[in-house]
């Protein structure tokens, strides 16, 4: 039976230069999607796929990332003081319990394969997920992108990554995967995966979105910190040496992708998490409506 994954990893180190200057003192991941931050979203998504233990990588000016996910005293007696019961039972629900939460610093950001390698102390020798903060997954089925990763994983074992399609003349944007025999609706065995295929070459339009679950034996393969594409240490790189000793399996992400490290993404996650939610999509709607008309 395969191990079953307790940790996961959230890498938050990142520089954000796709959305500067809002990120020049405030770090992207606590840019605000409605009113959670983008992480917040993410840390979520680990817990509803039973997570037990987050480990945040990261870096300078990140500290507020660690300041969020604790809890301010005085901010709960205060609510206490003037009874607002139901922001005091919002904040408690949103604080993970003592001792779930770890902090590792990458010190350079020197790579996504660099900030997954930083967290392998604390990780140990079982298999993890990974999640990248900045983009996020909303599900049809209601169920998250990882708990239905997790689903799949149980019956697969292995390494497994969360595929959804793109547009064919995007897809050198993205790494790409080829697939092969069918494992489960929607989990198929992976063949190939390339990372920004150049225009025309690629296997598939099934790009990776940022949630992997992935065995322990990535960090030995990543400790030997070789730069790949933009001098930086590609998990891809490392990921492609795993493929060679241990089986990947891809799976289908049904439901919308926000790439919240861009704008234009960011801005449409604004607009259908406020979309999805009861209390205010009414208002929302009409006035968006009313800016689309030009009123
Ligand atoms: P991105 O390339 O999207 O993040 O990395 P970035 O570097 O912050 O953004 P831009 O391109 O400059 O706008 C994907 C994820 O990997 C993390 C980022 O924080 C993001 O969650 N990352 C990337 C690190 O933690 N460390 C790194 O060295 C690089």
């Amino acid at each position: 039976m395969s191990k079953p994954i307790r940790k996961a990893i959230l890498p938050v180190a990142g520089l954000g230069t796709r959305f500067l200057p809002a990120t020049k003192a405030v770090p992207k991941e606590m840019l605000t999607v409605v009113d959670r931050p983008v992480v917040q979203h993410v840390v979520d998504e680990a817990l509803a796929a039973g997570i037990e233990h987050i480990v945040f990588v990261t870096g300078r000016n990140k500290a507020v990332i660690e300041d969020h996910f604790d809890r301010q005293f005085e901010l709960e007696r205060t609510l206490e003081g003037r009874g607002k019961l139901k922001e005091l039972e919002q904040l408690d629900r949103d604080t993970p319990q003592a001792g779930t939460t770890s902090f590792t610093r990458q010190q350079l950001p020197l790579g996504l394969g660099h900030a997954v390698w930083c967290a392998r102390d604390i990780i140990g020798d079982e298999p993890f997920a990974l999640l990248l903060p900045d983009m996020l997954h909303m599900g049809r089925n209601g169920k998250g992108c990882l708990a239905n990763m997790v689903e799949a994983y149980a019956k697969t074992g292995g390494n497994v990554v969360s595929v959804y399609e793109v547009p064919d003349d995007q897809t050198h944007q993205y790494g790409i995967v080829g697939t092969g025999e069918k494992k489960a609706e929607g989990v198929h065995a992976i063949t190939q995966m390339v990372e920004k295929p150049k225009p025309g070459t690629a296997p598939t339009n099934l790009a990776i979105s940022g949630r992997y679950i992935l065995q322990p034996a990535i960090f030995d393969l990543l400790a030997k910190q070789e730069a790949g594409a933009g001098g930086e240490i590609q998990l891809t790189d490392s990921m492609l040496k795993l493929q060679e000793s241990e089986p990947f399996y891809a799976v289908t992400f049904d439901g919308a992708i926000y790439d919240c490290g861009s704008k234009i993404g960011f801005l449409m996650a604004n607009v259908a998490y406020a979309l999805s939610r009861p209390d205010i999509a009414p208002q929302f709607r009409a006035e968006l409506q009313g800016v689309l008309a030009g009123n």
